[in-house]
């Protein structure tokens, strides 16, 4: 796809202040997890930690924690791409709000197929191309400047779609009306996402934490739900991966990759207030 010009992709001030943020980051916890095996993430880990990481020789301690931290935010990317159902290797997917691709490299890894990744930061697009040359994947895994409101990739031509951790950057109603354009009808929408707690109110104090460590707009469970309808996604699995996500924290908060906003996540997810979901939907 061509690349367009910069005005054309970050179209409002906020678009902006995101792309710098992305295109400035360099938080440890990312690139340390990422130098485990190559595969770079910007999401949070599921599943039990084996905690003798904490354990052993003192002088190997973080380098275990490390190791173990990126085993959880990959087994995260695993879950996700157990719900895009039956891809084969003729398929094209999107990766929506990509990161350094990740996630993108591994469904590649796994179905063989076709993926493309949109990001806003022209530093993450950069580096995961890079990736990709490296792995002599460059026709099959292929990132691009551009936004997921108006991704430029062709109407039903996706067999999947996905957002890990990327849609509260956006909102909702325009993202899946985007999605919704790409998928083919039968093709499959996954996000795994935080989201807050309409039970509990509006925003807790500990969700205003994140949102303002991020720069970002976390949204309603419901607004999920709305939005999706909207937009011809019917949901067929929600998995609230509130309690699986819970133990990553812990471990995450006696880390050295620590980034500090530990304490907000684990308060918003123990008071109820904040849920971690996976919402896998079909496009009819
Ligand atoms: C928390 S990171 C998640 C990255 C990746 N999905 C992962 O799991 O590693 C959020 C990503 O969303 C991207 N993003 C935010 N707003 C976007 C938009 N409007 N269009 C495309 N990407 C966007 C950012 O550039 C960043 O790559």
């Amino acid at each position: 796809m061509p690349t367009p010009a910069t005005t054309d992709v970050l179209r409002t001030p906020y678009q902006k202040s995101i792309s710098e943020y992305w295109d400035a980051e360099r938080d440890p916890v990312n690139i340390r997890l990422g130098e485990v095996d190559g595969l770079f993430h910007h999401h949070y880990g599921i599943g039990e930690p084996d905690l003798s990481v904490l354990e052993g020789p003192a002088e190997t301690r973080e380098e275990r924690i490390i190791a173990e931290l990126h085993r959880l935010e990959s087994a995260q990317a695993e879950l996700l791409l157990d719900h895009l159902g039956d891809v084969g290797p003729e398929d094209r997917l999107l990766d929506a709000g990509c990161g350094r691709g990740g996630t993108s490299f591994m469904a590649n890894r796994r179905f063989g197929c076709d993926v493309d990744g949109v990001s806003i930061s022209q530093q993450q697009v950069d580096f995961a191309n890079n990736q990709a040359a490296e792995r002599d994947l460059s026709g099959k895994v292929r990132f691009h400047f551009r936004n997921m409101l108006d991704t430029g990739l062709p109407t039903g031509g996706l067999r999947g779609s996905w957002n890990n951790e990327s849609t509260m950057y956006v909102d909702l109603f325009e993202l899946f009306a985007e999605h919704s354009r790409m998928l083919k009808v039968g093709g499959r929408y996954v996000c795994v996402t935080g989201c807050y707690n309409d039970l509990t109110g509006g925003r807790s104090k500990a969700v205003i934490q994140i949102d303002e460590r991020y720069t970002c707009n976390v949204h309603a469970r419901s607004e999920y739900f709305k939005a999706m309808a909207a937009n011809r996604l019917t949901p067929i699995t929600v998995l609230d991966l509130t309690a699986a996500t819970i133990p990553y924290w812990e471990l995450r908060a006696q880390s050295s990759v620590a980034s500090g906003v530990e304490d907000a996540f684990l308060t918003a997810y123990r008071e109820n207030s904040f849920h971690y979901l996976l919402i896998a939907a079909d496009r009819i």
